[in-house]
């Protein structure tokens, strides 16, 4: 007997909800149930021949009482019928039951599926059906994008949903799964296959990262190349992008090839953008091996490089294929680079989730813990907003005022020990509007502390606002900054006047 929770599929048809289901319960040695062959097989008629004789209604009650019965045991994988979860009833009877996945394919797609299978009773006024679904399929808490993948691919990505990895939607349609975990660099090899490694890849990593880590990629991924670049802010340009194009030429890499990015957030933004742009676009697996990457930097699409007049002026948006945390890694992290990236944990916790200020939390030994609950915020915030238009702007909170250090200075003070520094400036702001009150500020103070980051620099306040206000979200002039309203809340303040901004400098 298998007391796991069940394993639903669902999904218009001609998405492969059976081909995968077969494969997914082969490999976790589960009982595989596909609804409609169930019907048939209890009714001992085909299902177009329950529509033609007995009415679509009829169908609908077998298909309901058995959604019933399912959900009763544990420990299947269950394909539905393409109509069977449009129901709000049945789908919430299905979520209680377990993992419900919704399987999404293109309309090219579908329409290519349906021409090779004249067998469907629904088949012709298939587009009409598929418009009408939209909407229910939608609400389903899971969602894959079965265009471009191998059924073994999607297999293996709900297998990981079981597991336990998070979903990110895309705009687009589908999504991708971030895994996270202690081990995962040696597991990828082992699921090369459905992570889609077993073609070509490239591993793109620094001269820190690569010697520690590239090799256990290389050694075990099917057919891997290297491409190492020097460390550091300074070479995420264009011109260490052109290198990597270069390279990337050199080891053949096509439109099959996908890339690995294999190190920290200048890593993941600059070979994010080779990825968005190498021949229009290749396949791109994120691997995070700092703090700040795990929990903001990988997750999103957002990818770029620096100009000499200002960072990340050049970017695209590339959705990752996954997003693959091993928690181990940060054990050889700097521990500046650590307390930099829980200044990106620190933000996510003030702005949507408090429960990440537990400096109890803040250990190599919760890593996994706290990764998890802060890339949340980001998934949260990225889903909603991938394009930045409203609330993504929240993820800011600090940001002006530390990307402004960042430039005065030269660089010379770490972005995480910046974002800290503007985090304590923008509460100080949100203070002095009302919004907040002493107690929370004292209390940002206190984090830093803890933390051993910076509370204040001393710069020349016209200097700091003069950076401030080349911002590229300030229009006109006018100023747009992030302030918390409350703990666990932000909200963007646009046209405030220099001298209230001035006064928090
Ligand atoms: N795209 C986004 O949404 C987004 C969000 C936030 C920040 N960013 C970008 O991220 C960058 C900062 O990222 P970062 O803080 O990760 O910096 P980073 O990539 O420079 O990494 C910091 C240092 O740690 C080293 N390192 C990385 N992993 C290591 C490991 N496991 N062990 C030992 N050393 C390791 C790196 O080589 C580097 O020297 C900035 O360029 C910023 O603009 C992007």
């Amino acid at each position: 007997m298998n007391f796991a929770t069940n394993i639903v599929i669902t999904g218009f048809m001609g998405t492969g909800k059976t081909t995968v289901g077969q494969i997914l319960a082969r490999k976790l040695n589960r009982e595989f149930i596909d609804m409609d062959a169930l019907i048939e097989e209890r009714a001992r008629m085909t299902i177009p021949q329950i529509f033609q004789r007995k009415g679509e209604d009829e169908f609908r009650a077998l298909e309901r009482q058995l959604i019933y019965e399912l959900a009763l045991r544990n420990g299947l994988v269950i394909a539905t019928g393409g109509g069977a979860l449009v129901q709000d009833e049945m789908r919430q009877t299905m979520i209680q039951s377990g993992l419900v996945v919704c399987l999404n394919a293109s309309k090219a797609d579908i329409r290519q599926r349906l021409a090779e299978n004249q067998h469907r009773p629904l088949a012709a006024g298939w587009e009409s059906l598929f418009e009408s679904r939209q909407s229910a399929y939608a609400q389903i808490p899971y969602q894959i994008m079965t265009t471009g993948k191998t059924p073994e691919e999607i297999a293996a990505e709900i297998a990981a949903l079981d597991r336990g990895a998070l979903y990110v939607n895309t705009p687009a349609g589908g999504g991708y799964p971030i895994y996270i975990g202690s081990g995962l660099l040696d597991w990828v090899a082992k699921e090369a296959e459905s992570l889609g490694l077993a073609k070509h890849v490239a591993i793109i990593s620094n001269e820190t990262v690569a010697p520690i880590y590239a090799d256990r990629l290389l050694r075990t991924l099917p057919r891997a190349d290297l491409i190492t670049v020097p460390d550091g802010e300074a070479y995420k340009n264009l011109d260490t992008v052109r290198a990597i194009y270069d390279q990337l030429l050199v080891f053949g890499a096509d439109r099959s090839t996908t890339l690995i990015a294999l190190g920290g957030g200048v890593i993941g933004d600059m070979v994010g953008f080779v990825a968005a742009t190498y021949m229009r676009g290749i396949p791109l697996v994120q691997i995070p091996t700092t703090l700040l990457s795990m929990v903001d930097s990988s997750v999103g699409g957002k990818v770029g490089v620096d100009l000499p007049q200002g960072k990340n002026l050049i970017g695209a948006f590339k959705q990752p294929r996954s997003v693959i945390i091993d928690t181990d890694v940060l054990h050889s992290l700097l521990p500046l680079h650590w307390r930099c990236g829980m200044a990106e944990v620190i933000k996510h916790g003030l702005i949507a989730r408090p429960s990440l200020l537990d400096p109890d939390l803040w250990n190599l030994e919760n890593a996994e813990y706290l990764v998890r609950q802060a890339v949340q915020v980001k998934i949260d915030v990225v889903e909603v907003d991938p394009y930045e238009r409203g609330i993504r702007a929240h993820l800011n909170l600090g940001h002006t005022f530390g990307h402004a250090i960042e430039k005065v200075t030269q660089y010379a003070i770490p972005h995480g020990e910046a974002v800290a520094i503007g985090i304590v400036k923008a509460a100080r702001l949100s203070r002095n509007l009302g919004f907040i009150d002493d107690a929370l500020v004292e209390r940002i103070l206190k984090f830093n502390w803890q933390l051993g980051l910076p509370t204040d620099i001393a710069l020349d306040p016209e200097r700091w606002y003069a950076a401030m206000s080349t911002d590229k979200k300030w229009k006109a002039g006018l100023s747009r900054l992030v302030v918390l309203k409350n703990l666990g809340e932000a909200a963007v303040i646009e046209g405030l006047p220099k001298e209230d901004i001035c006064a928090v400098l």
